[in-house]
């Protein structure tokens, strides 16, 4: 945990939050919306520059379409970082780890959440609408953002992930 206030608590930017100055892409389906929508307010309240790539409401939708949306735009912006939400998050992971460059991280508690930082350099979250509530995800999305990568022995094998792209 960065020690800042979370759950409801809108925290202020920590001054090492490398990735709170990167511009966060989200989006989800609609059974991610209602969370999509609240993880945008309460990042908004804390300075985070964000980008909703949609939906604008509950009409269904299909996850793929939004998770391609998000990978598209990191495609286009390298340095940006992304959200996703879906019911699960599983379908919204599926679809956006077959893109290059892209780390996504499925994370339903706090410890993964961290550790997809630290040692995998995630560059996507990931989350389940259906799954968790509001004030675990403020603090997954919290822990996310404030955790930075720990390089070394985690680079290499990051780079294996994506030499895998060249085969
Ligand atoms: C939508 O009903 C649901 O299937 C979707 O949000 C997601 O959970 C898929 O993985």
């Amino acid at each position: 945990m960065s020690g800042a206030e979370t759950s409801s608590g809108f925290s202020p930017m920590p001054e090492n939050a490398l990735y709170r100055n990167k511009k966060l892409y989200i989006s989800s389906d609609h059974a991610g919306f209602d969370l999509k929508e609240y993880v945008k307010d309460f990042l908004a309240q804390s300075g985070q520059q964000i980008e909703d790539l949609g939906p604008e409401d509950t009409q269904s939708v299909d996850y793929p379409d939004y998770g391609i949306k998000l990978a598209l735009a990191l495609t286009e912006d390298p340095e940006g970082i992304g959200i996703l939400v879906c019911g699960t998050g599983i379908g919204m992971s599926m679809v956006v780890n077959r893109f290059p460059r892209i780390r996504g991280a499925l994370c339903h508690e706090i410890y993964t959440a961290k550790m997809s930082r630290a040692h995998n350099d995630a560059n996507v979250l990931i989350l389940g609408g259906r799954v968790i509530g509001k004030g675990l995800a403020e603090d997954i999305v919290s822990t996310w953002l404030d955790t930075p990568f720990e390089g070394g022995r985690h680079q290499r094998r990051v780079d294996k992930i994506e030499s895998k792209n060249a085969c």
